[in-house]
């Protein structure tokens, strides 16, 4: 059970573990987070776990709810106290790079009004340096002109498309570009840069957001960092 698919699983029931009776809980995305949901829905539907979930996606509202657990919208709770979600790499610094499932724009609002948020990951996730490709959410209007701009400065934009070609849409009807950097500059002004970019909605560093991290490792055991 050393593959990639397991040691996901093995983090993710962990992680599952963390989620208390009354919590409202933050539920990220993605196939890691998966694990997590199976585990929360078992335990509503067989033990009475009481939690509301809050979405960082609408396919992670669509499984939890399908489930049993109870979704509410992020406006309609007054208080987050766990949120529980992947990465596709997590630095040193425990900085991240999220939204290869395109998910990063709820996932980053859900997170900063969580009071813990905690990530969960296979080892291969972990890296001295953030090299993954950059994820940035944008407005359609004007996209191909962001994009040009984004060449310019030398970051390799690609845009997110789905299977036909179309650019990927996001649960917030927005457009993905990818970057593509040759080597992660500082992330806080990278991140300030991308920010103050007019067209921009969000990217995908996470910086000074984790409380947790739990990684499952490839000889089966998990490592927690605080
Ligand atoms: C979703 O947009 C992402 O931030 C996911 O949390 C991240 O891509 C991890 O996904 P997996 O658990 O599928 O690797």
């Amino acid at each position: 059970m050393t593959d990639q698919t397991s040691l996901k699983k093995l983090a993710g029931y962990r992680a599952a573990e963390l989620v208390e009776d009354g919590m409202v809980v933050g539920i990220g995305s993605g196939s890691t987070i998966a694990y997590v949901i199976e585990v929360l829905g078992k335990r509503v539907a067989e033990d009475g776990l009481k939690i509301k979930g809050v979405p960082t996606s609408d396919k992670t509202r669509r499984t939890a709810a399908k489930l049993g657990i109870p979704m509410h919208n992020v406006d309609d709770v007054d208080h987050i106290d766990i949120t529980i979600d992947g990465a596709d790499q997590i630095d040193e610094n425990f900085a991240a790079i999220k939204g290869g499932g395109a998910a990063l724009l709820w996932e980053k609002i859900v997170a900063v009004n969580s009071k813990r948020n905690v990530w969960v990951v296979d080892g291969s996730k972990l890296s001295d340096h953030l090299t993954h490709y950059l994820p940035v959410e944008i407005i359609p209007y004007g996209a191909d002109q962001l994009f040009k701009r984004l060449e310019v400065k030398g970051y390799k934009p690609t845009w997110r498309l789905d299977q036909n070609g179309n650019p990927v849409r996001t649960d917030s009807a927005n457009y993905l570009i990818d970057l593509h950097l040759n080597k992660m500059p500082d992330p806080f002004t990278l991140g300030r840069e991308l920010t103050s970019m007019v067209g921009v909605v969000e990217h995908g560093l996470f910086l000074n957001v984790v409380d947790q991290v739990i990684v499952g490792r490839e000889d089966e055991s998990i490592d927690i960092f605080d």
